[in-house]
């Protein structure tokens, strides 16, 4: 399905989900949120795009993170 930016930023808690988006793609992350190696940190993210974060934390420019990210995939922006 395609979703709009308003359907994504309207999931921003647990409670409601946690989506975000990335390159064009949108992610049900709420089942992650309690597993991120990085803590509470990813809630920043929540309802709003990756992008913006993870040019700050390099730690995410490996292969293996974009594997981790492809599972939660709901549809596209
Ligand atoms: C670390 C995934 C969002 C901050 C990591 C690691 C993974 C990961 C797999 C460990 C990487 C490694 O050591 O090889 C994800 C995924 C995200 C996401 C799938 C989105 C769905 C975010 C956001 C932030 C963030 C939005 C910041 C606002 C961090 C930090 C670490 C980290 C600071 C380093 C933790 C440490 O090593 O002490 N993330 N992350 N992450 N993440 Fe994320």
């Amino acid at each position: 399905p395609v979703y709009t930016q308003d359907d994504v930023t309207k999931h921003r808690t647990l409670e409601d989900g946690v989506w975000v988006t990335y390159n064009g793609s949108v992610y049900d992350i709420t089942d992650f949120v309690a597993v991120h190696p990085g803590g509470d940190k990813i809630m920043l993210a929540a309802g709003g795009a990756l992008e913006p974060f993870w040019a700050l934390y390099a730690v995410h420019n490996q292969e293996h993170v974009l594997e981790i990210l492809a599972e939660y995939k709901v549809g596209e922006l």
